[in-house]
């Protein structure tokens, strides 16, 4: 399997790669094959019952992660254990998760942001922390996305184009999240919604 990488992917180490769990030879069968397996995990993101009810867990962003990667990756909904380029140490990953969830709702319950505002801080924080191996950027926008559609509002669009292979809206997106490492929100949020 031979993987390439698009700007502001995170690279992946040996042991991430020997959990691939089709026989896959190109990036391109690869991209297409987690597509399918994410689309399932959507599906059953957008049930919303039982164990899936709440987004702001930590079981449940697991288990997001878990049921969009589950046929692709032996590690879905696994955190990483090593260090990345983007990302925090390790060991600090459930903490901050936990930190996070419980600012989210802290925000939610007294209307600090709008709810544009607080996905995409939501959604930049989780990427920051990269809890996983991988499928961190995919993972935090059908999680901000549904942490819009549980509260009644529209998922964000996202740039309106695929964001996996490399391109102009990808470029965007790049940017904006490193706007937002800067601590200016706007350009994020400005792209979430277009
Ligand atoms: N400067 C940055 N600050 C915060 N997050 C970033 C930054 N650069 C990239 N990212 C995030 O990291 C993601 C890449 O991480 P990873 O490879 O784990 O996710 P992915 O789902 O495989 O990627 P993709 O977004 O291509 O689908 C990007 O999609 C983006 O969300
Ligand atoms: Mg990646």
């Amino acid at each position: 399997m031979r993987f390439t990488y698009p700007q502001g992917a995170t690279p992946l180490d040996p042991d991430t790669i020997a959990g691939l769990i089709p026989h896959l030879t190109t990036q391109r069968e690869l991209n297409e094959f987690e597509a399918r397996n994410i689309l399932l995990g959507e599906r059953w993101a957008l049930r919303a019952r039982g164990e899936n009810r709440g987004i702001l867990l930590l079981t449940t962003l697991r288990k997001l992660h878990t049921r969009m990667f589950d046929l692709t990756w032996r590690w879905a909904g696994e955190f990483r254990r090593v260090e990345t380029n983007i990302g925090i140490p390790p060991h600090q990953i459930p903490m901050r998760l936990e930190q996070l969830c419980r600012n989210t709702r802290y925000q939610i319950e007294n209307s600090v942001f709008g709810w544009d505002e607080l996905a995409a801080r939501f959604h930049h924080e989780m990427v920051s922390i990269h809890p996983f191996p991988n499928g961190n950027g995919r993972h935090a926008r059908l999680a901000a996305d549904l942490l819009l559609t549980r509260h009644g509002q529209s998922r964000f669009t996202w740039g309106s184009r695929s964001l996996v292979e490399s391109s102009g809206v990808r470029k965007t997106y790049i940017a904006a999240l490193q706007s937002a490492d800067n601590g200016d929100y706007e350009p994020l949020i400005r792209f979430c919604r277009s």
